[in-house]
């Protein structure tokens, strides 16, 4: 695939640049006021959740600590299987820890429900999910953000960490990604 300009391949813009700080401050209010005592482990998912992570911990007006998960799921990139690889486990241990997973986005919730059944194998005092995007479409799993920020329609997006086959995810705003760029 020969992407000349991602811009192109944008079909409609959801959230704004603008749009995304205002609700990642709104997100970050809600964090500091649940965790100011707590001295939380904030757990990125890479990649996706990397442009949102960082923004969302810099809101955070308490005490904690960042650590890196790197996983994958096997399938096609545009939809999940729901099997999880784990490429980069955390560094720190969480035992009574009070921890937050965040992720870019919740489609099926099988990758959610799998990293939060093995997170919680590991006795964190607490497991709390954030994601960027709540997709309203087929949940398989039982499973509910405890916060998120938008929620959006079944529709395949990109952009500020989003990704389609690893591309796009430098896009400063997130969009609907054009049909014809991944179906074929
Ligand atoms: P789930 O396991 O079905 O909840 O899917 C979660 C993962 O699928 C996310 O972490 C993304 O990597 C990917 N994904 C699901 N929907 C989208 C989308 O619209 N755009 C980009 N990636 C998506
Ligand atoms: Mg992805």
């Amino acid at each position: 695939m020969m992407i000349r300009n991602a811009k192109e391949d944008i079909k409609k813009i959801l959230y704004t640049r603008e749009d995304i700080h205002k609700r990642v401050c709104e997100v970050g209010k809600i964090l500091t006021e649940e965790y100011k005592d707590k001295d939380p482990v904030m757990v990125c998912i890479l990649k996706g959740s990397a442009y949102f992570y960082i923004d969302l911990c810099r809101e955070m007006d308490c005490h904690l600590k960042n650590d890196f998960m790197s996983v994958s799921s096997y399938g096609n990139d545009a939809k999940s299987s729901g099997i999880v690889k784990i490429i980069k486990d955390l560094d720190s241990d969480i035992n009574g820890k009070d921890v937050v997973i965040v992720e870019d986005i919740i489609d099926t919730g099988r990758t959610i429900n799998y990293l939060m059944n093995m997170l919680s194998s590991r006795h964190p005092n607490s497991i709390k999910v954030v994601t960027l995007l709540n997709k309203l479409g087929v949940r398989d799993a039982k499973i509910k953000a405890d916060y998120k920020g938008f929620d959006i329609d079944n529709v395949f997006v990109v952009g500020y960490g989003l990704d389609y086959a690893g591309f796009y995810r430098n896009l400063p705003y997130i969009g609907e990604l054009k049909e014809e760029c991944y179906k074929n």
